[in-house]
């Protein structure tokens, strides 16, 4: 048989890596606590509903990314190409709709898409995500900025990103800026991609969104912060205005992007992308924005909300470029403990459980092999190079020869306070796990 692989745009994340996410995923929960934000975990699989009724029809998620398949009961399927969705059925399917007040959660997991893998660009990735429902004050759009920004700054990377900003204006407002915008693209038809000829009839705000150079050099020509402030009603632009002001207040400098529009259809007002250019092509290494209607939309009583997701591979991607991955070595178990024939192992098993008991990380030999191929072993692998050793006149004596594999020196211990004497000199944070 071919050797197995991973599918494509699909990766095994290794224990050398795995410490990586670890330490992210401990850094982000560290900060999210102190905004307020308690862990939410919704299934990785849902019914299709959840995604083609919120992320809107023509959408690409929906289009052409979405694993979606028939189950055994024969129901339409989606395994979850984002989280917020699920978030609000969620929220809607425990009432949390009818108590009222502020909720805010986060979440972390894969999430699937079935696009085109490339650098950056996974079928499987991950994301770090937050929601917050019932409030539609101006400063807590500010206020998840803010978290964001914390996050990236915690990370250690928030040097190089730009945080970049646009008011999508409500729903009363859409039907305006749809007309608008297909009446500033109508003179570029002949010029539009093949896509984007559709979008124009079928939704000319994704057109801001093609990544087509044609497209995009039309989109930016035209489409203007001006222009939205023309488009968008009074208490739009105020809502705006609000924010900027707000985030400056607190020394975030956003980048009014008139072509930022997100690819999703829920988003209202507030919608923001944090990019890295140093990344290429997928250089988006989070977004978000508002969604005052989504809880509406999807059965629940009417909640304004917003949130944003962080892409963690690219967060990690963005972390190498800063040079930030020195310091990720793996811990050994820092006792090893070598027994001089077979007979001795249930001894040497019941000296290393007593050792982890005490939060000491060790490892003990298991097989019936010479007692210098386990030294060797032990010295490439055991960082602190203390090695207990058990023979026969040990384990009759109760006793254990500790010997510290970079002196070579040996000393004989009794085995009743061995534990206690290895936890004084060496514990530190345990590396077991
Ligand atoms: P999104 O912009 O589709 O928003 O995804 C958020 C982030 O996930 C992106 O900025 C990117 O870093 C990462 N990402 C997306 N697709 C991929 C991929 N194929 N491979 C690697 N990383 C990827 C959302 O998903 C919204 N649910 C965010 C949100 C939360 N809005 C409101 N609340």
């Amino acid at each position: 048989m071919t050797p197995l692989k991973a599918l494509g745009g699909t990766s095994d994340i290794l224990p050398e890596e795995a410490l990586r996410w670890q330490k992210l995923e401990t850094t982000a929960r560290r900060v999210l606590n102190l905004y307020g934000y308690r862990e939410i975990r919704t299934p990785l699989i849902e019914e299709a509903a959840v995604f083609t009724s919120s992320l809107g029809e023509a959408a690409e998620i929906v289009t052409k990314q979405m694993y979606l398949f028939q189950d055994r009961g024969g129901r339409q399927v989606v395994l979850r190409p984002e989280g917020t969705a699920s978030v609000v059925r969620a929220f809607i399917e425990h009432g949390m709709d009818k108590t009222g007040g502020l909720t805010r959660f986060y979440y972390l997991g894969p999430m699937f898409r079935a696009e085109r893998p490339q650098a950056g660009r996974k079928r499987q990735f991950h994301q770090l995500g937050v929601e917050v429902f019932g409030s539609s004050s101006p400063y807590q759009d500010v206020e998840v900025i803010a978290l964001l920004m914390q996050l990236l700054e915690n990370f250690g990377i928030e040097k190089n990103v730009m945080l970049m900003l646009n008011n999508l204006g409500c729903p009363d407002d859409r039907p305006t800026i749809q007309k608008e915008l297909r009446a500033s693209f109508l003179p570029h038809v002949p010029d539009l991609c093949q896509d984007c000829k559709q979008r124009l009839e079928v939704n000319p705000l994704r057109i801001l969104d093609c990544k087509n150079p044609k497209c995009r050099s039309i989109a930016q020509e035209k489409i203007t912060m001006k222009a939205w402030e023309r488009w968008l009603c009074k208490s739009c632009n105020e809502h705006f205005g609000k924010v900027i002001t707000a985030l400056k207040k607190i020394n975030i400098e956003p980048n009014l992007s008139p072509d930022l529009v997100r690819g999703l259809d829920y988003y209202t007002r507030t919608a923001f992308e944090v990019i890295y250019p140093g990344l290429g092509a997928q250089n988006a290494i989070g977004g978000g924005g508002r969604y005052d209607n989504l809880v509406e939309l999807l059965g629940g009583a009417a909640t304004p909300a917003i949130g944003f997701a962080l892409g963690l591979e690219r967060v990690l991607m963005a972390q190498e470029a800063d040079g930030l991955t020195a310091n990720d070595k793996m811990v050994s178990p820092l006792v090893f403990v070598a027994t001089v024939s077979s007979a001795q192992i249930p001894n040497g098993l019941e000296l290393v459980e007593a050792l982890r008991a005490q939060g000491i990380a060790a490892s003990a030999n298991l097989e019936d092999r010479p007692l210098k191929r386990q030294l060797e072993q032990a010295a490439k692998a055991n960082s602190s190079g203390t090695v207990l050793i058990l023979g026969e006149d040990e384990v009759k004596q109760n006793v254990v020869m500790v010997k510290n594999l970079a002196t070579g020196q040996q000393t004989k211990e009794p085995l009743g306070t061995i534990v206690e004497k290895l936890k004084g000199e060496i514990l530190r944070p345990s590396a077991s796990g």
